[in-house]
């Protein structure tokens, strides 16, 4: 039992063991669980692949050598650990299967994990209801939640069928980023920030996710998908919340979720007006996606947030695949002083907040210091942290699991929440306005600059 008195779960099914997550970041997770000495359940994993359990433990190896690196003896007891069922998810079969093996296992606390498209999330919750091993469960569900406002409701009554909200986990692994962890701390465990951390001071907040291969493989999941349900709604989102949040009461659960709900209920939904939609060249010919697609690859906008804080401070946000470098970074603009003391032309950055959230984690405040010499003109300089990420490091998905399997929900997203964030977007979802292609390997359709025209551009990751 945990200090929050819930029960540990005692074994972990994962739906879409076969997939593309299972193999990028399931599996790892599992054996760094393992290496630590945590792996202390079965694990099952559900496909339907037609594959068999060496096939399954295959698939298992070749993923944690390409992401990671192998570690014999962790990846002995994750074998050992494994099981596959494979099945149709519309098969009560084999569900059945499941269940059975379940029995054999002695676990009657499960932790079921939904790995698997959207579009499937409600046929196999139903099929857990029906076979019973949703008792005493818990569930986690890969983003997006839903489609949009109206499918993240009727998604939540499927799910709440069979589970109630206290064994509801709603997966977003941006949650579980020490770089993302570390915004919150970072503001709240300093004080001269507070004083400055409003529309007061700052100018505006731009949120870049760049990276720089496309949809890898997952043509279909893309189509089904696109950029603004895939990290926007949520990966951005809850960046978003973290950095314009109040100060939470505590550090406990829910006094966090309380203040993140809070402030993405005061973000505007977005006006078309405020929007660009890209799609990178190249994207129609991957495999899955239809040669005439509106899907977007790419999305800028601006946001505003309606709080007493915020008001009038305008949010960038921009995603996409295929652009000139993988980056995720964050500049929080502080205005100006208030006037030029010192004869020199007006700067356009003066002091800044800048916040990368990967590859590697980074705190760096910009101001301006007296170049040396005779005059009293300055340049930028910037005071910076680098994280150095260790080898022990604990990455998002295995600290996710690991706090699912033990009954801790704080760094799941919660359901008023997930429903802020679709309020945000949903106007905008379903646009069919224009798309503009852009190349690979640069910085998204010129077109979204118009956006940022009144800040002067976009801070473009160096
Ligand atoms: C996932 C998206 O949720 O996040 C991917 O589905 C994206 O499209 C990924 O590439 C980015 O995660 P990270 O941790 O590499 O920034």
């Amino acid at each position: 039992m945990n200090a929050d008195g819930q029960q540990h779960s005692d074994a972990l099914v994962f739906f879409g063991a076969t997939g593309d997550l299972a193999y990028k970041k399931i599996f790892p997770a599992l054996q760094s669980m393992a290496r630590r000495g945590n792996l202390n359940f079965p694990v099952i994993g559900v496909a339907k692949s037609g594959w068999n359990h060496d096939q399954m433990i295959e698939r298992a190896r070749d993923s944690v050598t390409k992401h990671g690196g192998l570690n014999p003896e962790a990846f002995k007891i994750l074998a050992s650990r494994l099981n596959y069922v494979d099945g149709d998810y519309n098969d009560p079969g084999s569900f059945q299967g499941l269940k059975a093996l379940l029995d054999k296992a002695g676990a009657v606390r499960p932790t079921h994990y939904l790995a698997i498209p959207p579009s499937l999330f409600p046929t196999v919750i139903e099929r857990l209801r029906e076979a019973g091993v949703h008792k005493g469960a818990r569930v986690v569900v890969e983003k997006p939640f839903g489609r949009d406002l109206e499918s993240a409701r009727a998604l939540n009554e499927v799910v709440h069928r069979a589970f109630d909200e206290s064994s509801i986990y709603r997966i977003d692994h941006y949650l579980g980023k020490e770089a993302v962890q570390n915004i919150l701390y970072f503001r709240f465990a300093n004080a001269f920030l507070e004083p400055v951390w409003n529309r007061n001071y700052v100018a505006s907040i731009q949120i870049t996710m760049a990276e720089n291969f496309g949809v890898a493989g997952r043509g279909k999941f893309y189509e089904e998908t696109g950029i603004i349900r895939d990290v926007i709604q949520n990966h951005l989102l809850q960046v978003v919340g973290f950095l314009a949040m109040e100060p939470p009461s505590s550090a406990a659960s829910d006094a966090i979720r309380d203040e993140q709900a809070k402030v993405l209920r005061t973000v505007r939904p977005i006006e078309a007006s405020q929007i660009v939609r890209g799609q990178f060249r190249g994207y129609r010919d991957e495999g899955g996606v239809a040669k005439d697609s509106r899907v977007g690859t790419y999305a800028a906008m601006k946001l505003s947030v309606d709080s007493w804080r915020w008001a009038g401070v305008p949010f960038f946000v921009r995603a996409g695949k295929s652009l000139s470098k993988t980056c995720t970074e964050v500049t929080v603009e502080l205005k100006n002083p208030p006037q030029v003391v010192f004869h020199e032309a007006t700067f356009s950055k003066g002091n800044y907040v800048r916040f990368r959230l990967g590859p590697q984690v980074q705190i760096a405040l910009g101001a301006r210091a007296k170049r040396t010499g005779e005059g009293m003109a300055g340049r930028p300089v910037e005071l910076s942290v680098v994280q150095q990420s260790s080898s022990d490091e604990m990455d998002a998905y295995e600290r996710l699991l690991g706090d699912a399997m033990d009954g801790d929900p704080t760094l799941f997203a919660r359901y008023d929440t997930v429903e802020a964030a679709w309020r945000v977007v949903d106007p905008v979802i379903r646009d069919q306005s224009e798309i503009f292609e852009y190349e690979p390997g640069s910085w998204g359709p010129p077109q979204a600059d118009r956006l940022v025209a009144e800040v002067g551009g976009w801070n473009t990751p160096q």
